[in-house]
């Protein structure tokens, strides 16, 4: 129902349907909505506040990804379990119904591949792993980590690709990620402008090459959410979400 309604509710644009909210988008894969544990939201009535905004806007699941990044944000998989499961018992507690689970955004630095080896990382669904790299340079063992990655059983899932700008001027780039078994995950915001013109004409370009997989929030806190409820009627956004990304599957 949430998708007919949201395929056939209100005006379109050319061809492309107007979607009125998230619903047919489901699940929303990248957030920071754990109080405290990276530069997300810091106490547990932000957490509340952000997820009943997730809620208006049609979303029925959240898969929140705290930061694990050597130098600033020492997460372990066993912290990031035991705040989910206090947020959970908070939004039982509220009477709030929205379904959480929680993964982890990887930093790609000295120390990713010694975890990798090390222990179970927490995953999106079975096996996904959210990594994001360095927004100066791209890390000198990309192709490595990709590999053992790969090799673990693992596939690895590329939060926002268009906010490296190192990457603007060589497009191929992208798509030899692609070719090597990477999915990339866009940040929704970006094409509000939110990030920038150079993240936004990226955004676009992506997508008109088709090489999105998923669509994520990145939320850290309100001011992600005031553009999130706007950026749905951005042309591009309903191009996307009408030529299907792999969120609803989750
Ligand atoms: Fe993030």
């Amino acid at each position: 129902m949430g998708l007919l309604k949201s395929l056939f509710s209100g005006k379109t644009s050319g061809n492309l349907p107007a979607f009125t909210d998230f619903s047919s988008i489901k699940t929303d894969i990248h957030s920071h909505l754990i109080p405290g544990l990276d530069d997300g939201v810091q106490t547990l009535e932000e957490s509340l506040q952000m997820i009943r905004g997730f809620q208006s806007l049609g979303f029925q699941k959240l898969i929140t990804t705290p930061h694990i990044m050597s130098d600033y944000f020492k997460n372990t998989p066993q912290i990031i379990q035991s705040g989910l499961m206090e947020l959970r018992g908070a939004l039982r507690h509220e009477g709030i119904s929205m379904e959480i689970d929680a993964a982890a955004e990887y930093y790609v630095d000295e120390m990713f591949l010694k975890k990798l080896n090390d222990e179970p990382l927490l995953t999106i669904g079975e096996k996904t792993v959210l990594i994001e790299i360095s927004y100066v340079n791209p890390p000198e063992n990309l192709q490595q980590v990709l590999f053992e990655i790969h090799l673990l059983g693992y596939t690895p899932l590329l939060a926002h690709p268009e906010r490296y700008p190192f990457w603007y001027g060589k497009f191929e780039e992208y798509r030899n990620l692609k070719d090597a078994g990477v999915m990339l995950q866009l940040n929704v915001n970006s094409l509000a402008g939110y990030y920038g013109a150079g993240a936004r004409k990226t955004a676009e370009r992506l997508i008109d090459e088709g090489l999105i997989d998923y669509i994520g929030s990145d939320l850290h806190g309100q001011r992600h959410l005031d553009v999130l409820s706007k950026v749905i009627k951005e042309k591009y956004l309903r191009k996307l979400m009408a030529g299907g990304v792999k969120n609803s599957l989750l």
